[in-house]
């Protein structure tokens, strides 16, 4: 384990620049995977070369895929095939990253070997329950600790089931690992869910070759159904900068007084966008300008000038969009005038860490007034900088100590964080970027 690293942010002001935040983390490690079953050679451009996808990248070479690093920063794969993996000689320790731990299980329940996960302490104590209960339907085995928690053996099925699994909670991470599953299973696999989630695994899956249909449902949702057994075709993806990254930069400059910052190249897939859409609605200056298509995937770049934010009432229906941005929405909400509702969040107390009571703890501590009502956040602002000046426990959790650094950049004290050696799970460089903006953040 490496040494702590604690960090201070201290308030800044004007920040201005124009900046490329690093590849999306969820098409990072789908197009490793991806590329490691199809036949031929694939290139992945722009890939986050954070911890959480080379750890996907490292497990992808264990199943028996080529994957390298070209000079140019290019990532050069050849596939297997599907059903060709080929059963890892070792553990498979995934980090910190849950994406990776559960799409590849879903991965390899249908290839006749065991597999065995780990990961560092967060992961450790995350749910897996959700997938290995609908991947045992398929007919793969599953021996673990306790409460369905790493480290666990995936006994991956002979001869693996299709089904039709409707989500018990929307995640597409568990509507991935079951499509996954899906891929080497004979038949048609099928997810049902009631609220979208980001469908990266879609997307690049029917990009790769694959037959794929999404059907809406009557009452909302959809249906999502996968010819098994396809034949998947190497190709070129193009990696979109992460918007749950560019989260970061854009409050930032909401901020900060006379702010004005670019982000460029960044995913802008609808279901990825809630967050630019609550701040826009709390009074936020977002522009979108030069929006393109990337390699199926549409991108823009962002200008944000600093805004006079007010309070809104944040829909449960919105959170599947923007899962992972509520901690910085919450830090936007204190510095807003009025009230911010943000409804619906069960599911983020089973993130890297407990975020919903990991963000209450943190604004109290920095002097804001808030509450916690079942799983709903409601921060109270009166348009005026918070006080800051607290000490911000990480708990291996990025986007926690993200979140609260971008808070110090605009509170009266500065705000630390005890451990921000997590954010190179997925912002490697967060630092620099955000100082060559004009934080400081040291
Ligand atoms: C992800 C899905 C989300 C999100 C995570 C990435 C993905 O998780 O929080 O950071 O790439 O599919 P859930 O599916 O658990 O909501």
């Amino acid at each position: 384990m490496s040494q702590s690293k604690p960090l201070s942010s201290s308030a800044v002001q004007g920040l201005s620049g124009r900046v490329r935040v690093p590849g999306d983390k969820s098409v990072s490690h789908r197009a490793l995977m991806f590329g490691a079953l199809a036949l031929g050679r694939s290139t992945v451009e722009g890939l986050l070369e954070g911890e959480d996808v080379l750890r996907t990248a490292e497990a992808m070479r264990r199943l028996g895929a080529e994957v390298t690093r070209l000079a140019d920063g290019t990532w050069e794969l050849y596939g297997r095939g599907v059903g060709g993996l080929a059963e890892p000689d070792d553990v498979l320790d995934m980090g910190n990253a849950g994406t990776g731990a559960r799409l590849l299980m879903g991965l390899v329940a249908s290839h006749p070997f065991t597999t065995v996960f780990t990961g560092d302490a967060s992961l450790r104590s995350r749910p897996m329950r959700r997938v290995s209960e609908p991947l045992s339907r398929m007919g793969a085995g599953f021996v673990g600790r306790s409460g369905g928690r790493l480290p666990m053996a995936v006994i991956g099925a002979v001869s693996p089931l299709p089904i039709t699994y409707e989500l018990p909670m929307p995640s597409a991470q568990v509507k991935s690992a079951v499509l996954l599953a899906g891929l080497n299973t004979p038949g048609i696999t099928t997810v049902i869910e009631r609220e979208a989630t980001r469908d990266h695994t879609e997307l690049m899956l029917r990009g790769f070759g694959a037959e794929l249909t999404v059907e809406p449902l009557d009452g909302g949702g959809r249906a999502i159904s996968l010819k098994g057994q396809p034949e998947l075709t190497g190709r070129a993806v193009k990696v979109p900068a992460d918007p749950s990254s560019a989260a970061f930069p854009v409050v930032a400059a909401l901020l900060v007084p006379q702010s004005h910052i670019t982000v460029t190249g960044v995913g802008t897939n609808p279901l990825r966008c809630g967050l630019f859409e609550t701040l826009r609605e709390m009074g936020a200056d977002i522009r979108l300008v030069n929006a393109r298509d990337e390699a199926g995937e549409p991108v823009a770049d962002l200008e944000v000038r600093c805004s006079a934010l007010k309070g809104v009432d944040v829909p449960p229906e919105r959170a599947p969009s923007m899962i992972d941005e509520y901690p910085i929405l919450a830090v936007a909400a204190a510095f807003a005038s009025g009230t911010t509702r943000m409804r619906g969040l069960a599911e983020l107390r089973v993130k890297e860490s407990d975020r919903l009571a990991a963000v209450a703890r943190g604004l109290e501590a920095c002097g804001v007034t808030l509450e916690v009502e079942g799983d709903d956040l409601i921060v109270h602002g009166n348009g005026q900088a918070p006080r800051g000046g607290a000490v911000i426990a990480v708990n291996l959790d990025h986007r926690i100590a993200m979140s609260f650094l971008v808070m110090g950049m605009a509170s009266r004290e500065p705000v630390r964080v005890d451990d921000a050696a997590a954010i190179e799970t997925s912002f490697p460089g967060f630092t620099p970027l955000m100082n060559s903006l004009g934080a400081r953040i040291e």
